[in-house]
């Protein structure tokens, strides 16, 4: 055994993941039913060339090649989401022939030997319930443990491992704060509201799915932070780091673990009315007990009180403007520091995963006695199909040994992280960048559906197998 594999813990999880939006296709097909990213898709200049997710990776057809590329890259373990929209169209009764899909993938995940981590809402919302007010309403969080105990009903003897929402900051504030996601508003009290509603039904699902199986994991995914100071020395920078952290982390973090919103991002929001949606009981139920924290994470950032003289790129070109996602964004700017950039203008910074995991099991999860995985990390870059047909890609190689390098040295200091995802198993709808940016480690040709291991994907394989990555492959 190297030396790297002996510092993971035995039954480290290495995998890969989706989400359902992204790869199935059949989106009106067998029952399912418009989603808000259906809907959103035909919002003229909201999506890179108008593309949706119709057909996507035709997953919902074709999952049988994808387990088996997952069984080729030796994952233990599949992350992949459900669709509300398809199990309960509308919001409403359920669709059998939707249940009946995520059994039949769930049945031939068990079959290659891989545990199937299903995540519950990967931001398909039904149009129907957005149209009732979304995840701006009280209601939608008790639809949302409906569904959790429908699928749980029809899964809950095979799938083990249960995530109820993926990135909550992402479906309030890019959602309903600026714009750049589905359903498309803007209006920062409504992406306040929707905080609250999604820890909501993320707390009372945990409760529902705890009393019906005492012995599932119970998860959430996040995606946090690392904001550091342009300047540590400038006050100004400093307290700007300290606004980011608690609006990207700490106002999901101290509901979830400690059955409070921090003081300083309630009082810098108190004009967006968050408190008005907080009942009795409620922090407690979002407190409640869980068993891992998803960490989602692709970089950090250095931000500043003063912009920089050149902002950095990171949005889609769109018809459609885009603002920050902050609620309160006065005087926060990000601010490049020339590292290495993705596809997607991401600047590559794997020591901050390192830091990100060593946090959050100082100050979180713990004290909670709460383990970790990292359920996402990942790169776009732009590949490029060979003559003899090869997929190489030694930059997004690169980024996963560096990421899974920061992941073993976290854990080496005393994180308790007990799996590695990559985004994504395979290329899919990247959201409002549609098909123009590829994460997988599969490629796949849209025009032909035909999917090929790309190098990075032989390379991870081998990772997987033996376990980690050799000292000596550290960057
Ligand atoms: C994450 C999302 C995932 C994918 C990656 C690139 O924020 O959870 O669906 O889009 O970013």
């Amino acid at each position: 055994m190297t030396r790297a594999a002996s510092v993971l813990p035995p039954g480290f999880v290495w995998g890969a993941s989706t989400a359902a939006y992204q790869v199935e296709g059949a989106a009106h097909l067998e029952g399912r039913r418009d989603s808000i990213w259906d809907v959103f898709c035909r919002v003229p200049g909201a999506v890179v060339d108008e593309h949706d997710g119709e057909v996507a990776t035709d997953s919902y057809f074709r999952y049988a090649e994808d387990v088996a590329a997952a069984r080729a890259l030796n994952l233990g373990a599949y992350r992949f989401s459900a669709s509300w929209a398809r199990v309960r169209p509308d919001g409403g009764p359920v669709n059998r022939a939707g249940v009946d899909y995520y059994s039949r993938l769930v049945d031939a995940l068990l079959e290659a030997g891989i545990a199937p981590w299903l995540t519950l809402y990967h931001w398909d919302l039904p149009q129907a319930i957005e149209e009732q007010g979304g995840w701006a309403e009280r209601s939608t969080a008790y639809r949302f443990v409906d569904y959790a105990a429908t699928l749980h009903d029809a899964l809950g003897d095979r799938v083990r491992v249960w995530t109820t929402l993926n990135e909550p900051w992402c479906s309030a504030f890019l959602g309903y704060g600026n714009g750049q996601h589905a359903p498309g508003r803007r209006d920062a009290r409504a992406a306040m509201a929707a905080v609250h509603h999604l820890l909501l039904a993320h707390g009372l699902a945990t409760t529902e799915l705890r009393r019906q199986d005492a012995t599932a994991t119970l998860a959430i995914s996040l995606n946090l932070d690392v904001a550091d100071p342009a300047d540590p020395a400038d006050p100004g920078d400093v307290d700007a780091a300290r606004r980011i952290d608690g609006q990207w982390n700490r106002l999901f973090l101290d509901p979830l673990f400690r059955g409070e919103y921090p003081a300083d991002v309630l009082a810098q929001t108190a004009h967006l009315g968050l408190t008005d949606h907080v009942r009795d009981g409620d922090l407690a139920a979002i407190a409640a007990p869980f068993d891992v924290l998803g960490v989602n994470y692709y970089h950090g950032q250095a931000v500043s009180h003063r912009p920089p003289p050149t902002p950095l790129h990171g949005l889609p070109s769109l018809a459609r403007p885009v603002t920050s996602p902050l609620p309160a964004p006065e005087g926060i700017h990000r601010v490049p520091r020339g590292l290495p950039q993705t596809a997607m203008g991401w600047e590559v910074q794997p020591e901050g995963l390192t830091r990100l995991l060593l946090r959050l099991q100082e100050e979180y999860t713990g004290p909670a006695g709460v383990a970790m995985a990292v359920t996402e990390t990942g790169a776009a870059y732009d590949d490029v199909v060979g003559p003899d047909g090869r997929v190489d890609d030694p930059e997004r190689r690169a980024f996963l040994a560096a990421h899974v390098g920061a992941v073993q040295d976290a854990v080496a200091s005393g994180a308790d992280v007990r799996g590695f995802f990559v985004w994504s198993l395979l290329d899919n709808f990247e959201w409002a960048w549609g098909y123009s940016r590829r994460f997988g480690l599969v490629h796949v040709d849209y025009a032909t559906q035909q999917r090929t291991l790309k190098t990075s994907g032989e390379w991870f394989a081998q990772v997987a197998a033996q376990g980690g990555l050799p000292w000596e492959e550290r960057s």
